[in-house]
């Protein structure tokens, strides 16, 4: 064989091998290297856990496995328009019957918001401000236990659907709606749980149309 010949082959020879320990080198440090990688957990707050009977304040928590009792869906004049809201049996009677009683003195109540797992806690958290939003895990509204009231117009003593809420125009504090739940709401078990008088001990601004019903 021609000596020029030989000297490529052996060049090539070096190359494909020079190439193949690299190829090897590249994978096992990729290998190793995913072994390394370091898998961040989600930030665990210290929490007291409580058990939802009562309310849960932030830096408060239930258990891991907590689990709601069996929820039950809210009547369809009792949720807002278009949702459905789902509670424990206890709170479901409590507020619809509560809803039907403001009825009757003029005053439209809906439930806007009512039980809700960890995974749409986290999609709320994604989208407003934390301070208002309760971690996943440290919510009132885990226990089927809470709700979120909006107040509705009345058309000939029932609830007109064509308007718009009213706490959208103005604060649901400042509704009379609301003045008739601080007179009426714990006849029914809820107790308003974020209050300006209470803020130091919530940790959470007031939220005048949030109710918790306080279970044994
Ligand atoms: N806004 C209340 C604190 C909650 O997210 O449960
Ligand atoms: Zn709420």
């Amino acid at each position: 064989m021609n000596q020029k010949i030989k000297i490529i082959i052996g060049i090539l020879v070096i190359w494909a091998a020079t190439l193949s320990i690299l190829t090897v080198y590249l994978f096992v440090q990729a290998n190793q290297l995913d072994d390394r990688v370091v898998v961040l957990e989600p930030v665990k707050l210290d929490c007291e856990i409580v058990n939802g009977k009562k309310h849960i304040y932030k830096n408060q928590c239930l258990p891991e496995n907590y689990e709601p009792q069996v929820l039950t869906e809210l009547s369809k004049r009792a949720s807002w328009l278009g949702t459905y809201q789902y509670l424990d049996i206890r709170a479901k009677m409590s507020i619809e019957q509560l809803i039907v009683d403001a009825e009757k003195d003029g005053m439209c109540l809906a439930v806007v918001s009512s039980y809700r797992s960890k995974e749409e806690q986290q999609r709320l958290i994604d989208d407003a401000p934390l301070s208002h939003i309760a971690f996943p895990g440290q919510s009132e509204h885990h226990t089927g236990l809470a709700v979120d009231l909006g107040a509705c117009p009345m058309k000939d003593g029932k609830r007109d659907d064509s308007v718009e809420r009213l706490e959208l125009k103005n604060p649901f504090g400042e509704l009379l709606e609301y003045q008739w739940l601080k007179r009426n709401a714990e006849k029914y078990g809820f107790e308003e749980s974020y209050r300006e008088d209470n803020r130091s001990e919530t940790g959470y601004p007031p939220e005048p149309w949030h109710w918790k019903m306080i279970v044994r």
